[in-house]
């Protein structure tokens, strides 16, 4: 059931993870929260969405979870600047989680399934602490979906690499399309699956993807394994990172990013 985790927390990551809102990453889940919802966030990051979340389900408590003590202090340092007081902080797995069933109104998790070794067991857990009329709200990028263009060639070789580094750690980078299966497997019987997108075509949107990734295959932990295990040697990565400042730098550059998302009530 284990898997590393592909990206790290390194500052390229986060920078991306930091761009995130409830808006514009959990919109499929916004009509369902009311105020007092009680809600647990699983791999929350550094922290944006989970403090819009909270701010919603306010005087509602917020729980975010991370998989370490310097993984959620990131999400602290984010609540805590917001000024928010209705969040707890609990280091955990999604795979075992220390609640009893029932606890929760909503559990909710953005782009967690898939980096964890066993969605279906992740996904039982989550029902398990959800309390019976509630609601586990997924959404999972899908990278084989990603749709871009100009047809950059060392862009189709930063999806392979990547691909086959998230696969090597345990994880499935194709998770969007395959959510609503897990559910059903996880023995979810009313669930509602839909889709969405991220879009980066204008030069301020492009040059923050675009350099962000470019810095992604040099530094965070996707560029330490490439290398350690042998997928990928440094000049392929310097090649990649290239092909991503060159798609920004291009005028006709527009990528589209596809996520399947859940709403599975309990
Ligand atoms: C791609 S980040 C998403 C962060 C945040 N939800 C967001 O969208 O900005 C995935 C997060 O899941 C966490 N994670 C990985 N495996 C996990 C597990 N087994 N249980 C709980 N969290 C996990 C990672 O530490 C990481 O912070």
């Amino acid at each position: 059931m284990t898997a590393v985790y592909t990206h790290g927390h390194h500052e390229s990551v986060l920078r991306s993870h930091r761009w995130r809102t409830a808006e514009n990453s959990a919109a499929h889940l916004l009509p369902h929260l009311k105020s007092g919802d009680t809600l647990l966030d699983i791999g929350c990051g550094p922290g944006t969405i989970t403090g819009d979340l909270a701010a919603l389900v306010t005087p509602g408590r917020v729980t975010a979870l991370e998989v370490t003590e310097p993984a959620l202090d990131l999400a602290r340092a984010e609540i805590a600047r917001r000024g928010v007081e209705s969040v707890d902080f609990t280091v955990g797995d999604v795979h075992a989680l220390d609640f009893a069933d029932g606890t929760f109104d909503v559990v909710h998790a953005h782009q967690v399934l898939q980096h964890v070794g066993d969605p279906v067991a992740a996904l039982c857990e989550m029902r398990r602490v959800t309390r019976p009329g509630g609601i586990v709200a997924v959404r999972d990028s899908d990278y084989a979906a990603f749709t871009w263009f100009p047809e950059v060639p060392g862009l189709a070789e930063w999806l392979d690499l990547y691909e086959r580094v998230a696969r090597g750690n345990g994880g499935e980078p194709d998770a969007g399309r395959r959510l609503l299966a897990w559910a059903h497997a996880a023995g979810f019987t009313d669930v509602t699956a839909t889709s969405s997108t991220w879009c980066f075509a204008d030069p301020q949107d492009r040059a923050w993807w675009g350099g962000m990734w470019a810095d992604r295959v040099l530094t965070s932990d996707m560029a330490r394994t490439a290398l350690a295990t042998g997928a990928a040697t440094e000049a392929d990565l310097h090649r990649i990172a290239e092909a991503w400042k060159s798609w920004a730098a291009d005028p006709d550059g527009w990528i589209s990013v596809l996520h399947g998302e859940l709403i599975c009530r309990v």
